[in-house]
């Protein structure tokens, strides 16, 4: 998740049983352009969970020519990790990359995005894969017809958010389709969308036959959701975490986040915050502080304030 899937928190997600991430959006172009910071957003630690790095474009020799410095990079710093896989997006959204062909764009040139996923797999030693949406519209729904062509140009596996772009994020996610997908490729396909608790990867799994569930906005405050669901699955009792522990992994997010950005964490995590303490008693009185909070210890002030009342 742009802005959110940073090396702290997918370090806190695998300490609670993600099995691999994937970075925030990487900017092809903005690579290629020699942007320190955007190099920053694509840097994997070595103590993560296998971490995949997503790359969006337009033009695949760019996007190519982005994994193969990014990769070159990796390898030249002993304290970085190399990706997994390269992940291509095609599922974005947002206007802005849209308007400029990139991410859910993609979806509208199969044909380009076919080339996009057969250059890289030309340029570089790496797995690649990709996440698509259903499709632009309601009356375009080709994810299976742009997933079989990744598949036939050599990606390892396909990610399907069940929304078009036209969605976005509203209504519910429509799993039918990505048992669809699964039912015309080889390779592993991973369900997305609304899996917020192990019912509704229960659900996913039954529904779509999918091998592998990738977790957005269900782990936002929330990394205790994939230890949850890898509870349920084994048949074992699984006890939600009490305000403590979460306030307590929160906490422990903020001081990873502070060794990453020093005294910029503390305005990065105020959104943290803000989803770690939803749902508390007491929560929606410190809110507005929650969200002006200057330093750690302040956080961990109004935590322990809350600590008090649940
Ligand atoms: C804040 C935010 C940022 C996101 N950034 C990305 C991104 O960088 N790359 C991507 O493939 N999807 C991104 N997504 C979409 C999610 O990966 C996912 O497809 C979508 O949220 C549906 O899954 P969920 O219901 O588990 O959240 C983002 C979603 C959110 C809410």
């Amino acid at each position: 998740m742009a802005g959110v899937s940073d090396h702290a928190f997918r370090l806190v997600c695998a300490e609670h049983g993600a099995q691999a991430c994937v970075t925030e959006m990487v900017s092809a172009n903005a690579v290629c352009y020699g942007d320190k910071k955007t190099a920053e957003l694509a840097r994997i630690g070595t103590d993560e969970a296998p971490c995949a790095l997503q790359l969006f474009g337009s033009d695949p020799d760019t996007v190519a020519e982005a994994a193969v410095r990014l990769i070159a990079d990796a390898r030249a710093d002993e304290n970085a990790a190399v990706p997994v896989a390269i992940d291509l997006n095609m599922g974005c959204p947002v206007r802005k990359i849209v308007s400029t062909g990139q991410g859910s764009a993609l979806m509208r040139t199969p044909e380009k995005a076919a080339r996009m996923v057969y250059t890289l797999r030309e340029r570089i030693d790496l797995p690649v894969t990709v996440k698509l949406r259903l499709g632009w519209d309601d009356d375009h729904r080709n994810v299976v017809e742009v997933a079989r062509l990744a598949e036939e140009n050599g990606a390892a596996a396909v990610t399907v958010h069940g929304r078009t772009r036209a969605q976005m994020y509203r209504p519910a996610a429509d799993y039918t389709m990505i048992a669809r997908v699964k039912d015309a490729l080889s390779i592993p396909v991973i369900g997305n969308g609304d899996v917020s608790s192990a019912d509704h990867a229960l659900d996913m799994l039954k529904v779509t036959g999918c091998d592998g569930i990738m977790i957005a906005r269900g782990a936002l405050g929330n990394p205790y959701i994939f230890e949850e669901i890898f509870a349920i699955l084994n048949g074992k009792d699984y006890t939600r975490p009490s305000a403590e522990q979460k306030l307590h992994t929160a906490l422990h997010h903020l001081s990873l986040l502070c060794g990453l950005h020093g005294q910029r964490a503390v305005l990065e995590f105020r959104k943290h915050a803000a989803w770690y303490t939803k749902g508390m008693r007491g929560a929606p009185a410190i809110r507005a502080k929650l969200c002006a909070v200057e330093n750690a210890e302040e956080f961990a002030e109004l935590f322990a304030l809350l600590v008090a009342q649940n």
